[in-house]
This record gives C-alpha cells, structure tokens and sequence, in this order.
C-alpha cells in the first residue's frame, strides 16, 4: 500500500503514520514498553539481536522478553527500575549489556513520561549489534601489533650495530665500521619513513587527507621522476614515457601526485624487470557529472602480480616479495588517488608485468569550465 492513498475511505491517520515509518524499517533493534511495562513493540532488527520472535515478546513484561544482564551478571531491569526509580530520570545512556548465552549488545533507553514527573508511560529501548565495532577493535589490535613489530626490526639492528660499535670499536678495520654505520643510516631511514607512512594513513582512515588543488603537468612530473632515477644510477632505457595529446588541464595537489608517481615507479623498478612504461592519456572521469579526466598507467615487464593477490595489493601491509618495503606504499596511492575524487586499478600488462592505472577528474573550479 503506497503512503499517498490518505483520502481512502476508512483510513484512519494513525494507519497512516504506521505505514510511513516502520520500525521493521530500522536497522537498530527497538522494543517498546507501555506504562504497565508490557512489550507492544518488537522489530525485526530487535528479533534478529536477541533471536526471541516478536510472537514470543510482544506482551510479555520487558525483563521477560529483554532479559538483559550488566557484565557482572546483574539482572539489568531489576537493577534500573524504569518504572519505580528517580522520577526525574529520562533516559539510561547506551551501554553494553549481555544477552542470555553471553552475546553483547549495545543498549540504551529513553522513558516516556506524563510529565516533567509524571508516571513511565513508555520505556522505548534501542539494541545495537557490537560486532561491527569489534571488528573494526580487531583490525586497529592487528594494526598496532603490526606497526609494532615493523618498528622493531629495523631498531634491533641500529640497537646491535651501535652496541657492538661502542663495545669493539678498536677491533673494526674502518670499512667494516662505515660498512655498519650505512646499515644504522639505513634502518633510521626506515623507521622515519615508516613513521611518515603511518602519519598518512592515520589522515587517510580519518578522511583528513587535505587536496590542495593547482594545475598540474602530470607528463611533466613523471618527466621529473625519470630524470631522479638515471641520476641515480638507472640506464635511460629502463624507462618509456609517452604522453597523448591534447591532455585537459589537470587540477590536482601536486605533492600528493609526486608521492603516488613515486610510489607505483618505484615499485615498478623494484619488484618489476625490464622497461618502465608510463602512458598518460585523456580518460573519462571517474567522477559522475565530469566527463573529462587524465589517466596513468604504470606498466613493466616483470614477474607482474598474481591473479589471486590482485585484490590485496592496495591493503595495509601487504607484500608479496621478500625485496619489500613496508607494504604500506599501494594503501597511501589508492587513498590519495580516491582523495582526488580518483580511481585506481591493477591488472596485467600486455608484456606480462604488472600494470597500475588510476584516472583523476579534472576537478578544474566550476568558473573555469
Ligand atoms: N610492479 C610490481 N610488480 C610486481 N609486484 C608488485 C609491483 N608493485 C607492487 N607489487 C607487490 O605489491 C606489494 C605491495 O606494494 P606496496 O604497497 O608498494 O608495498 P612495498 O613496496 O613496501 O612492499 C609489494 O610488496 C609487491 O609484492
Ligand atoms: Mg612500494
């Protein structure tokens, strides 16, 4: 029945009211108890938390068809009293009680009273699940047990290199001391890029990534990064840059644009082999209402990555190498391209290495369009 029919004959307004909001509409559990504490509301999402049908429930006293417990054990009707206690009291903030056979659920109440001190004429009590917030404590236990342990490797080693420096300095011909000083200058640089990981993540899971929008030359950038890696030391050859043209103007944050180019280039010279391609090409945008953006594929010829891996390559801590970093590089690019209002994807590329593609829209300020 559709809510518009109110002139239907015999329709009464609270039918109506009924129709436009139903509680077996909620996504939290709600049971409702009337001024003799007597349930006369039961929903579906409330029949799915505690698995006591609404049949079994509806009429029986609140402790009979809630029978909830505070985690000592404390019968937790008999303990806040809703129809005998402080007659000033409104509400039991949300708390998390136990179900029989000790399942947790978050609960709170509100009493409906006649007046500022009138009689309960309703308890209205609201059930959520807590697994979804348990498992989101299970992944930040996991994270922190991880960032833990990705912390102490490279600090046992400065820990061992400096000891052994300070204990036997004498012993050490100077190459082997430089030899132990550029492992410590290496594993400090570790762990303060780990630090610097962290901290993006931190904004990225919190959505306080900033996007400081400017016009960007993506082709030139790239350009910028290749040039870094010869200076390093890579032949020129490892790298094929190929810009279409007409590209749109880009409007992105330039230094998060570096961190994601650096990222998928080094990852491409490090866990792929053979040429580097990068082909930046007009895209349609990810984003609905935009129709142009810029797209860049990262490509190589190495052992690429493994059909069943390909879905958690962008995950935390995820690597599938032993020459890895911290497997942290793919989260920050995915959340800094999605940040942009972007979209980013791994496939395999047609000289069998792995292939990375993110399109950013244009974004360009609506007075410039
Ligand atoms: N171009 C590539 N070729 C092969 N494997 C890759 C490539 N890029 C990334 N990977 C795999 O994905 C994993 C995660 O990458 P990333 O998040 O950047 O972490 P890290 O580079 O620190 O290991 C890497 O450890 C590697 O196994
Ligand atoms: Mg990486």
């Amino acid at each position: 029945m559709s809510v518009g029919t109110s002139g239907a004959p015999g329709a009464q307004a609270g039918e109506h009211a009924a129709h436009a909001c139903d509680p077996n509409d909620l996504p939290d559990g709600l049971v409702v108890a009337d001024e003799q504490g007597r349930v006369i509301c039961y929903n579906t999402a409330a029949e799915r938390i505690t698995r006591i049908p609404a049949a079994e429930a509806l009429g029986q006293r609140l402790e009979k068809a809630l029978p909830l417990e505070d985690l000592e054990g404390r019968r937790w009707w008999q303990l806040t009293d809703p129809y005998g206690g402080l007659a000033i009291r409104t509400r039991q903030p949300e708390r998390n009680l136990l179900l029989p056979g000790g399942r947790e659920v978050l609960v709170s109440a509100r009493y409906v009273r006649g007046g500022p001190t009138g009689p309960v004429e309703r308890v209205v009590v609201c059930l959520r699940d807590t697994e979804a917030r348990r498992r989101t404590e299970r992944s930040h236990a996991e994270l922190i047990a991880t960032v833990a342990h990705e912390l102490r490797s490279p600090l046992t080693s400065v820990k061992g290199f400096t000891a052994t420096l300070l204990a036997k300095w004498e012993r050490f011909t100077d190459d082997q001391k430089r030899l132990m000083l550029e492992t410590v200058d290496a594993d400090a640089d570790r762990v303060t890029r780990l630090i610097a990981e962290l901290l993006d993540i931190s904004r990225i899971d919190s959505g306080r990534l900033e996007v400081r929008r400017q016009p960007v030359d993506i082709g030139a950038a790239v350009g910028r990064h290749i040039q870094a890696y010869v200076a390093a030391g890579q032949t020129a050859d490892r790298f094929l840059l190929r810009v279409e043209q007409p590209l749109p103007q880009l409007w992105a944050d330039p230094d998060k644009i570096d961190q994601v180019l650096s990222n998928l280039l080094e990852n491409a010279v490090r866990h792929g082999e053979g040429t580097v391609t990068i082909d930046v090409t007009p895209a349609a945008s990810p984003r609905e209402g935009e129709d142009t953006g810029t797209s860049v594929t990262v490509s190589d010829e190495g052992p690429g990555i493994p059909e069943e891996s390909m879905n958690r390559v962008f995950t935390r801590f995820w690597r599938g190498s032993k020459r890895g970093g911290t497997g942290l590089g793919l989260y920050i690019v995915k959340g800094i391209v999605e940040a942009h209002g972007g979209a980013i994807t791994v496939g395999r590329a047609p000289g069998g290495g792995a292939e990375f593609r993110f399109t950013l829209p244009v974004a360009a300020p609506a007075y410039l369009t």
